[in-house]
């Protein structure tokens, strides 16, 4: 028991009675037998945009990890199609094929399973209608989930009332479709699917500085009206991470790189 009372077992035992549950001990090891890799749980009939290829950098490694801020003001000015590509590709896509049952990807991934999958909801991309766009990393394009603007305060309300999410110009949604890495790793594998967002996710919020654009990470959301959204079954894929990206307004508070860069 710590000095203030609190333990994490007795504040909140339904996380500490997950954790405990599938802690490893000597005598509980399951079968380590591998699933074969799904790629992904792409329709193959809906409308299909090729991604171009990756916008360029504006800095390197070392800018992009000092300059990452969280952004909350967005201008209404969209983001190019080549920019959407380079955070889609950086941050979850296939790079090449290694051989038929391993991938090259951006991320790691435990037992080389991906079992993400990443939708954008699209308010304003050049050369992409507004709508709800499934990520397709193997053939690095998008299927059309849903066509038509999205409502502000859907949006809005979505995420809990959060309007920077209205005014960005893409938010993108990481959700785990459990069966693809728990047929391997049984309960514990959820544990592995949140440090595998949280992989992803880095890697586009600093591919998002490296482009300067604005981000914010989302953990806040409705999950069962967010799921319907994405159009995912709740009972076989559940979102996990949401990122509202654009060009950072200035009364965000950051700057652009490129105005850093103007700046020095
Ligand atoms: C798991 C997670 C969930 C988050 N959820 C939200 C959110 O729903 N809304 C929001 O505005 N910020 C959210 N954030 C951003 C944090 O508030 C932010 O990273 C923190 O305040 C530190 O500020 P910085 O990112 O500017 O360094 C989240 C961050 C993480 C890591």
């Amino acid at each position: 028991m710590s000095a203030g009372g609190f333990t994490f077992r007795s504040r909140t035992p339904i996380a500490w009675s997950y954790h405990r549950a599938t802690a490893r001990w000597q005598f509980n090891m399951g079968s380590a037998t591998s699933p074969p890799v799904v790629v992904g749980r792409e329709h193959g009939a809906l409308p299909w945009t090729p991604l171009p290829p990756p916008a360029p950098f504006l800095g390197g490694l070392q800018e992009a990890i000092q300059e990452r801020l969280s952004c909350r003001a967005f201008t209404p000015e969209p983001l190019s199609l080549a920019e959407l590509a380079a955070l889609l590709r950086f941050g979850y896509g296939v790079e090449q094929r290694s051989g038929p049952s391993m991938q090259d990807r951006p991320a790691p991934s435990g037992g080389g399973l991906y079992p993400l999958e990443l939708t954008v909801l699209v308010r304003a991309v050049e050369g992409l209608e507004p709508g709800v766009h499934h990520y397709v990393p193997a053939a690095n394009g998008l299927e059309r989930m849903r066509e038509g603007k999205l409502p502000p305060e859907l949006l809005t309300y979505l995420f809990m009332g959060q309007p920077w999410v209205a005014e960005a110009a893409v938010t993108l949604v990481i959700s785990f479709a459990g069966e693809r890495s728990l047929t391997k790793y049984v309960d514990r594998g959820y544990r592995y699917a949140l440090l595998e967002a949280g992989h992803v996710m880095q890697n586009v919020n600093l591919v998002a500085v490296a482009l300067g654009l604005g981000s914010v990470n989302l953990g806040g959301f409705f999950d069962d009206e967010l799921a319907g959204l994405l159009r995912i079954d709740p009972e076989k894929e559940v979102c996990l991470y949401g990122c509202a990206l654009g060009r950072p307004a200035p009364e965000s508070g950051r700057m652009a790189l490129r105005d850093l860069g103007r700046a020095r």
